[in-house]
């Protein structure tokens, strides 16, 4: 086991022991490689780097209560890396082999997965990147499909505190317009420099309005937004919104306690209807939100008045972390042991 301060790990990168790849080829993919070297070469001419010819997704695992190793939902992240990669035109590693690479890459680097208990995870990033050499406007021909890990800790300090959130009218987390949906480098570009202004205001993440109007909730930084108003949880549905793999989760868990799902488009003027707020995803699991700041409309909207986060929310974060971390029966079949 790899000598870290688990318990007060950041989300951030750690080299690890192995990385794992394929190339596309002649039509064709390869063998899985194992490599050491984080580094990778290719053509100054790459798609990669000239068009953005480049997909990624994100995925945990845990170490469970009785020891297993569990990655949570990897066909899911199978499925939307081969729904970003046909949006720009590149070839996507089939399901079998995205799931295989993942194992391989936790397996390998087993001593860096966190013991249970630290609330860190094992953070999996899976890479697809055109590596074909053009310089005309075209799709490459030849693709590398990688997968590293890194052991992370909470991706805000504040843990499962609520956190305040900041909107912002003058960017978009996607550009161009309109492709949100999927998980593409450029989208992720877009969306820097208004988490930086966002960071040096003294907010941890940015609420994102829809591009045409600024008047529906798209995202809340990288991570969907949700609300729950009396029995409801309600999270906006658009175009420009990354279908978050932990949102339909926490949609399955809510109608498992009766919740009904309002998946719709969300006016920013609905807010002071809600009872709570929070964001989701991979990396910031569930986070409350405890104040959404309006500067331009002089509004502030206060959740979780007293620091803590409501109790639908509570409970929702509870039964996701019991079941990636083994403590509940994992009834969706969602996990993957190694
Ligand atoms: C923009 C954006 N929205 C939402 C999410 C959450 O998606 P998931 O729950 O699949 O991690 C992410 C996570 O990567 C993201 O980058």
């Amino acid at each position: 086991m790899e000598n870290f301060d688990w318990k007060n790990l950041g989300f951030g990168y750690h080299d690890t022991d192995y990385n794992v790849r394929c190339c596309y080829r002649d039509g064709k993919w390869g063998e899985l490689e194992t490599h050491t070297d984080p580094n990778v070469t290719m053509s100054m001419a790459a798609t990669c780097l000239h068009y953005g010819q480049e997909s990624f997704e994100g995925l945990k695992a845990f170490t469970g209560k009785s020891g297993d190793i569990r990655i949570f939902r990897p066909d899911e992240n199978a499925k939307r890396m081969q729904r970003s990669a046909e949006y720009i035109r590149m070839v996507a590693p089939p399901t079998d082999l995205f799931v295989e690479a993942v194992k391989k890459a936790v397996d390998l680097n087993r001593r860096f997965v966190p013991p249970y208990g630290t609330g860190a995870s094992l953070y999996i990033r899976p890479l697809l990147i055109g590596t074909g050499a053009q310089v005309g406007v075209n799709p490459s021909n030849e693709y590398l499909f990688l997968v590293f890990v890194t052991p992370v800790g909470p991706y805000f300090k504040s843990g499962f505190g609520p956190i305040d959130v900041i909107v912002d009218r003058d960017h978009d987390r996607a550009a161009p317009l309109g492709t949100g949906h999927v998980k593409v480098g450029g989208n992720y570009a877009a969306s820097l420099e208004s988490n930086h202004l966002a960071h040096k205001k003294g907010f941890s993440t940015v609420l994102f309005l829809d591009a045409a109007e600024r008047k529906y909730i798209d995202e809340c930084g990288a991570a969907n937004f949700f609300a729950i108003r009396g029995n409801s949880y309600i999270t906006p549905v658009s175009h420009s919104i990354l279908p978050s793999i932990t949102n339909l989760s926490i949609q399955q868990l809510a109608l498992d306690m009766g919740l009904a799902i309002e998946a719709r488009r969300v006016e920013l003027a609905e807010l002071p209807s809600f009872d709570e707020c929070g964001n989701c995803g991979t990396a910031a699991v569930l986070t409350p939100i405890a104040r959404i700041v309006d500067e331009t409309n002089n509004k502030v909207y206060e959740f979780a008045k007293d620091g803590k986060a409501g109790k639908i929310t509570t409970q929702l974060y509870e039964k996701y972390r019991a079941i990636q971390l083994g403590e509940a029966p994992d009834i969706h079949h969602w996990i993957v042991t190694i």
